[in-house]
């Protein structure tokens, strides 16, 4: 199992990072406008001299920020470029003319990530297409069978049997695409995103998510147990008196 590190924020990714775990950087543009003020290119290399100087040679996924399909081609572009980072990812959100962006993109070698994929279909045909990675958002998949500003979208799909109850199950999305991809030995790999609790961590990967990328606020309550705490509190407690 791969974790990734879901975070443009610098010092996050530094706790992260010094502590060796962590195989991949994702951002998006949210998580780039809830950091100080500056320029792109300045932020992601901050994020580059980082990756550089604890765990080089690490995943690093930069999100492109356009829907129009030639300039989504000229930033891709652009960011291998500028950053240099041999193992760069560009992300280009799934749809249909973003399809033919991420042909092109990767038709030149250019690695890209299928970001904002909810459904089985999407991640077929966006792996088709050309992606190294899709990125199934399991959190917002698991939102959309409830979410009331959603309500006649739902709906129409289920009328048009687009999809039904399962397809809003990230669980059984996630096995699907992945049972998919093996069957077709489709070699793209999956990251699972959206992560809003521990448990789905485990639970994404189980599923057959081949990455999961995670918040950072979670890593330190995923190495904690309070058993942990009492044994070895109870080793150094004994092993005072045995000294005394
Ligand atoms: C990662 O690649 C995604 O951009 C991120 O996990 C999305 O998370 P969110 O649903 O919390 O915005």
């Amino acid at each position: 199992m791969k974790i990734f590190i879901d975070s443009a924020n610098l010092t996050e990714i530094e706790e992260g990072l010094k502590r060796g775990f962590a195989q991949g950087i994702t951002t998006n543009p949210s998580l780039l406008a809830k950091e100080p003020k500056s320029s792109f290119e300045t932020h992601i290399g901050k994020i580059i001299e980082l990756v550089n100087e604890y765990s080089p040679g690490i995943h690093l996924s930069v999100e492109v920020f356009s829907r129009d399909p030639q300039i989504i081609l000229e930033q891709a572009q652009r960011f291998v470029e500028i950053f240099k980072y041999p193992q760069i990812s560009i992300k280009v959100q799934v749809g249909w003319d973003e399809l033919e962006t991420i042909k092109k993109l990767s038709s030149k070698g250019i690695s890209v990530n299928c970001t904002a994929c909810m459904t089985i279909s999407q991640a077929i045909m966006a792996a088709r297409a050309g992606a190294k990675y899709v990125s199934l958002f399991w959190g917002r998949i698991r939102d959309g069978g409830t979410d009331n500003d959603f309500i006649a979208e739902r709906e129409t799909l289920k009328a048009k049997r687009a999809l039904d109850e399962s397809d809003f199950d990230p669980s059984f999305v996630m096995r699907s695409v992945r049972q998919i991809f093996d069957q077709d030995k489709i070699d793209s790999e999956i990251i699972a995103g959206s992560i809003r609790g521990i448990a789905d961590i485990r639970d994404a990967r189980l599923s057959g998510a081949h990455i999961v990328t995670v918040p950072p606020k979670f890593f330190p309550d995923m190495i904690k147990h309070f058993k942990t705490d009492q044994a070895v509190n109870q080793f150094f407690k004994d092993f005072e008196q045995w000294l005394s």
